[in-house]
């Protein structure tokens, strides 16, 4: 899976709650110690006290954890969170972040048809999740995430490619912008740049589709006076 990544350009971010052995993380790793997941908060806090580094707590996240969240976050170098719902999202907003050099680092879950969590693709509001992370001082978004766990329950390879397409479909809805957030962020980098890049093209068309208008409207008046006069 680490060579297929590779090839893809992706990082690969193994889960380690079913093990939950430094060993099989660091198999899992390929020897990094970089980039897991994990299901709860002891095992994040495990992981952390032992030379994992970029981890992912992969459950939309509750505010009676936001204070050992905040003690993991400043163990590590990145320590990401989750939400699926705006009220988590103000919650994590009204709290201070893990240090003065630290914000939270979120990531938004997408529900790809599993049904357990994760925002609607489909509602233009999920988005507003997102804005409000960029928009807020304390928190940096850090990119959005699917889990396909009904995928457990097919029986053929058609069933599972069926599950797997939902799943790609569900981050790329109808929404270029949201999109774009979704293919920067297999890496979890630089994403912030890129939607500010593309929200910036698109202001920016939008400017000029104006000017065009305007353009054609005073060429139609000065028609008309020519051929008045
Ligand atoms: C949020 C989340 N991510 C990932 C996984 C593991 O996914 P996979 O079975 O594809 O390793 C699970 C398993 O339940 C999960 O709950």
């Amino acid at each position: 899976m680490t060579n297929k990544a590779k090839t893809l350009n992706c990082d690969l971010r193994p889960h380690v709650k079913t093990h939950k052995t430094l060993q099989g993380a660091y198999l899992q790793t390929n020897g990094t110690c970089r980039k897991i997941t994990v299901s709860t908060l002891a095992e994040a806090s495990y992981f952390a006290n032992n030379g994992f580094d970029d981890i992912l707590y992969a459950v939309p996240i509750t505010s009676d954890k936001l204070h050992d969240a905040a003690v993991i976050a400043n163990k590590i170098q990145t320590f990401h969170i989750m939400v699926d719902n705006i009220i988590q999202l103000n919650a994590i907003l009204a709290t201070p972040p893990p240090s003065s050099t630290k914000l939270w680092s979120i990531i938004v879950m997408v529900d790809c048809g599993y049904h357990r969590d994760g925002v609607d693709p489909e509602d233009i509001n999920s988005l507003n999740i997102i804005q409000n992370i960029n928009a807020a001082s304390n928190a940096t978004f850090a990119g959005i995430y699917t889990h396909g766990g009904h995928s457990y329950d097919c029986s053929n390879k058609q069933e599972i490619q069926k599950i797997a397409k939902d799943e790609r479909d569900s981050v790329s809805f109808n929404s270029f912008f949201f999109y774009n957030v979704f293919a920067v962020n297999h890496t979890f980098q630089n994403y912030t740049q890129t939607v500010y890049t593309n929200f910036s093209k698109l202001i920016f068309i939008y400017i000029c589709f104006c000017v065009a208008i305007f353009l054609k409207f005073v060429l139609k008046q000065v028609v008309h006076f020519s051929q008045k006069y």
